[in-house]
């Protein structure tokens, strides 16, 4: 007995040891910590139950026969992120250059079908230089098997990718099904095709950090959703994610008990619209000043400044913000905005997360770009997002609602549950000069008469009243009391019940 133990033990030390001690050195050399370091960092302490640590490949070719490390490149199982499941996986750059192998993938699919079952998040820690090369076409099937788990885990559990070194190739498709990316900067790295096959058939010189690093994928791509500065600090905000994560679309967002009063009145809200309307403020402020503790977890926050998403909580539970921010582009909507929200938008709406939209929109941005770039068809994303979306729906308009902006932004038109308006709305077609100059196109050439006919429009229509009168607005509140106002919105839709027509499934324009 006692030899069986010890041999289990030596099995147990070489499969911790991945691909030995000089590897594991050069992994530390370049700043990145290992598969299992990196999972101590993501997990409860002691909460780590691994699966498949005796896998070992089948692949024969090539003198695969005489290389095989225990656990085949990836750490794989289950663990708890402040007392709540989640399943992992960690590829191990260290064997094999963390490559993937058949046996490798079928280890991931074994941890996705059991979070599927379960009802828990997968976290995938991805460090690899793709497709296991020896074993050619066995490998590419196991991508593929991973990709169709991918599929059918998208709006059932969340997944979470983290790309902590290479991620390349085909490779790169796995992350992008899954809800979010984040990237560690100067490490990590994902690209279809890498520098060299860039040259070779664009002639474009390249480095791997500007085709496809982290700062990269956060401000150009969009493909990650945010880059933080080491493994350490990367892993610690994927933990502050979770926190605010369901763990499945079978169950509520998370309560967490805290200590902001839900009547809690905020003073300074009352002041912080400027009187002029061309005048911006930060929205940031707006949100952390309602929000629970001013705790805000920003996704995408270096794309798409024009709109703010991210996750905060109200008395404790979840809520997925929209938010336009009037000091980029004025919080005009344009086509990396439209994409940004209504993917935030959606994400809310498959895990019964709702979502509180905070409204300053001047419209859409005009110009050749966004058209051709096709802002009909981006645009529409966001209306179809909003439109579908079943959640909790909490509108509040802070200044500007115009056009159609106005009625894709959760409008009252588009179920909005609560629409609520500050006194400092405006909600018209368009801003009144511009509504002015066109009506009253004869007197162009007299200044002023066309600011009389302004202020008279601005008078008449740049106010939440109208709005209100015709009950698209339920309320026209003071700024002070919007987190009450919300948070009492909350409470009344907790139970709210509203299901869209059977289909197998609506043709969102792409
Ligand atoms: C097998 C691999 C491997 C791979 C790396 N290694 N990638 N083994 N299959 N794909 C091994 C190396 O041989 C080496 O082994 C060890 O891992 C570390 O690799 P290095 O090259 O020394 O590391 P580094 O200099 O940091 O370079 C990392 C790298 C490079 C940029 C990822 O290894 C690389 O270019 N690898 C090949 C990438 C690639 O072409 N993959 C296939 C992509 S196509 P030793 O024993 O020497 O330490 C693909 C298709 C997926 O993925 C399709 C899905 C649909």
């Amino acid at each position: 007995m006692k030899e069986i133990l010890e041999k289990l033990e030596k099995l147990r030390q070489q499969a911790r040891l991945g691909g030995g001690k000089a590897r594991i050195e050069a992994q530390h050399k370049r700043g990145k910590l290992t598969a299992r370091e990196r999972l101590d960092v993501l997990l409860d302490e002691d909460s780590f139950e691994e699966v498949d640590m005796f896998v070992e490949h089948r692949c024969a070719d090539f003198g695969m026969d005489r290389k095989k490390i225990p656990g085949d490149g990836v750490v794989t199982g289950s663990g708890t992120i402040n007392g709540r499941l989640v399943f992992v996986f960690s590829q191990d750059f260290t064997v094999f250059g963390g490559s993937l192998s058949e046996t490798h993938a079928a280890k991931i699919c074994k941890i996705m079908d059991m979070a599927m079952k379960c009802g828990a998040p997968v976290i995938g820690l991805n460090d690899s230089g793709g497709a296991r090369i020896q074993e050619g076409v066995a490998s590419l099937g196991g991508y593929a098997d991973v990709f169709q788990r991918n599929i059918l885990a998208s709006g059932v559990i969340p997944q979470i990718s983290v790309i902590m070194g290479p991620c390349a190739g085909g490779a790169v498709y796995s992350p992008a099904m899954t809800d979010f990316i984040f990237m560690v900067k100067d490490t990590s790295y994902m690209f279809v095709t890498g520098p060299n096959v860039v040259k070779t058939v664009t002639s474009e010189e390249v480095t791997a950090e500007e085709l496809g690093g982290a700062v990269t994928h956060t401000t150009i791509s969009s493909v990650a959703d945010g880059a933080f500065e080491n493994d350490l600090e990367t892993l610690n905000q994927v933990r502050r994610l979770v926190d605010f994560l369901p763990l499945s679309n079978r169950e509520k967002p998370p309560q967490r008990p805290g200590h902001d009063a839900a009547a809690r009145a905020e003073a300074s809200l009352d002041t912080l619209v400027p009187s002029n309307a061309a005048k911006p403020y930060d929205m940031h402020e707006v949100i952390l000043k309602i929000v629970d503790e001013g705790d805000f977890f920003e996704i995408q926050p270096d794309h798409a400044k024009n709109i703010v998403t991210g996750f905060a909580r109200i008395e404790g539970r979840t809520i997925g913000v929209v938010a336009n921010q009037p000091m980029v582009l004025a919080g005009c909507l344009d086509i990396n905005a439209s994409k940004k929200a209504a993917r935030f938008v959606r994400f809310c709406d498959a895990f019964q997360i709702p979502i509180i939209t905070f409204v300053d929109v001047p419209g859409f941005l005009p110009g050749t770009d966004q058209e051709h770039g096709g802002i009909i068809k981006q645009g529409a994303k966001l209306l179809y997002a909003y439109g579908e979306a079943t959640v909790p729906k909490i509108t509040v308009i802070t200044r500007k609602a115009y056009g159609g902006a106005y009625d894709v932004m959760a409008s009252k038109h588009l179920r909005g549950d609560l629409n609520y308006a500050w006194p400092t709305a405006e909600i018209a077609v368009m801003g009144a000069r511009g509504a002015v100059e066109i009506i009253f196109r004869e007197d162009l050439g007299d200044k002023k008469k066309i600011d009389k006919r302004t202020q008279e429009y601005e008078a008449k229509f740049a106010n939440p009243f109208i709005a209100a009168r015709k009950g698209f607005i339920d309320d026209v509140i003071m700024p002070h009391s919007t987190r009450a106002r919300i948070a009492r919105g909350l409470k009344m839709l907790a139970n709210k019940k509203l299901e869209n027509p059977w289909r197998k499934h609506g043709n969102i324009p792409l």
